[in-house]
């Protein structure tokens, strides 16, 4: 079989490591993908939102299967296009993908379907936004209503610094339309946790759950990133805790999608919080998370191929998905100074031993070498027994991943380990 998916960081390098898995697969093209993906056959000049290209190429090279991994593409409907060429395809179409795209329809939802969420309120000009601030008790959260690279997210612990959110999304547009419309929404405490889910529309099979580390310093401090690391399973997350998930969030949110007219076929991402009133969603993402695939997957123990394409076809109720009790580990390594300013083009040297645990998020090659090409360069994976020993491993491991600006959090998993612990 001939694959294609598109993205090219490291959460595309681990469903398509986990998809070679699958003797039947000759090919993978990964649009653009990346030229550490060695798995795969990198086409970096079609971009991940270049959808009329991609189906081209699907078409003109004989693809027989496609994975949309990432959020832009999904909401551009690059499923509905692909869908419509004869491609069949893993991920959810646009009119599904909104479940990400907008968080206030996200909301609404989650409010019509009785689906445990923080309260919130939706606003179109700043003048009645800043208006209800005046009500609100502190600290207060203010959202983008679209898409914003993850950070469109501000925690106001003061009325003064909610004003000033409300004014850079809304009049700024520091993310542009997405500053349309935003949420205020009360603040929750306690653990967050990630769990994706496969679903056909209507089956649900949830993977193995994890918690990201979204700030780029050690002990949570300084600006959000994209995730700095990852762990998997999440040791908040105790059977019970899933169970009551899976009766009050999960079927709850798929059926409500299907009544909506609008069937979700692919990853749902809930990302979590374990709030003393028990399990409230803080998000939904419409694919898989970035790193949390990059823990996920290396634990799942059947064929990824068969299960995404039981979502398309509609028959993952018939299909096992089943995870290994191990724990894992990923360590990001990044370039210093992401998520702000930072330099590229270092290049980047692995032992053998760690290539073969580490996904590449941003490198390319030049004068026939691997030189860095992001913020983000490389997740290194371990999975063992036990989670302090996949930790270990994972630090260990990242020690043969070489680049001149390199840097990552010492305390990946930590957390975790606190609670494991107890
Ligand atoms: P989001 O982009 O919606 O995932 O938000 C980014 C981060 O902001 C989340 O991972 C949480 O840590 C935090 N956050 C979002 N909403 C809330 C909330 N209502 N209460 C507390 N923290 C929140
Ligand atoms: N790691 C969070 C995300 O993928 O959105």
């Amino acid at each position: 079989m001939k694959l294609m998916v598109i993205g090219g960081g490291g959460r595309e390098h681990a469903i398509i490591r986990k998809l070679k898995e699958n003797p039947a697969v000759e090919v993978i093209y990964a649009l653009p993908g990346n030229a550490g993906m060695r798995e795969a056959v990198p086409v970096p000049e079609i971009g991940a939102k270049d959808i009329p290209a991609q189906v081209a190429f699907a078409l003109s090279h004989g693809v027989d299967y496609a994975v949309v991994a990432p959020d832009d593409p999904l909401a551009l409907g690059a499923v509905d296009a692909l869908t419509a060429a004869g491609i069949p395809c893993f991920g959810p179409d646009a009119r599904a993908a909104v479940i990400e795209s907008s968080k206030a329809f996200a909301k609404d939802l989650m409010q019509k379907y009785g689906i445990p969420t923080a309260r919130y309120e939706t606003f179109s000009t700043p003048e009645s936004a800043c208006a209800y601030l005046e009500t609100c008790s502190l600290p207060i959260v203010v959202k983008a209503d679209g898409l914003a690279l993850g950070k469109g997210v501000v925690i106001a612990e003061t009325r003064e610094a909610a004003r000033a959110a409300v004014h850079s999304l809304m009049e700024d547009k520091v993310f542009g339309a997405s500053g349309d419309r935003v949420v205020i929404e009360e603040f929750l405490t306690g653990p967050e946790v990630s769990v994706l889910c496969f679903t056909d529309g209507v089956t649900v099979k949830p993977m193995v759950s994890s918690m990201d580390h979204k700030r780029a310093g050690d002990g949570d401090t300084g600006p959000n990133t994209g995730g700095m690391g990852t762990v998997a399973p999440n040791p908040y997350y105790t059977p019970a805790i899933a169970e009551t998930c899976r009766e009050t969030i999960f079927l709850p949110t798929v059926r409500a999608m299907a009544a909506e007219g609008r069937p979700f076929r692919g990853c749902l991402y809930f990302g979590l919080m374990l709030t003393p009133d028990g399990p409230k969603v803080i998000e939904y993402n419409c694919r898989f998370g970035d790193p949390e695939t990059q823990v996920v997957l290396p634990l799942m123990e059947s064929d990824l191929l068969t299960v995404m394409q039981a979502c398309t076809a509609g028959t993952l109720a018939e299909t096992e998905v089943k995870f290994s009790r191990r724990s894992a580990c990923c360590v990001v390594l990044a370039s210093q100074g992401y998520p702000g300013k930072y330099e590229t083009g270092f290049p980047l040297t692995m032992t053998p031993e760690a290539a073969a645990h580490t996904y590449i998020a941003g490198a390319r090659e030049k004068d026939g070498v691997l030189v860095t090409a992001g913020g983000r360069v490389a997740g290194v994976t371990a999975a063992a027994v036990t989670l302090p020993e996949a930790v270990r491993e994972a630090y260990r491991l990242a020690e043969g991943v070489r680049f001149a600006n390199r840097y990552c959090r010492k305390d990946i998993g930590a957390k975790a380990l606190k609670a494991w612990e107890d």
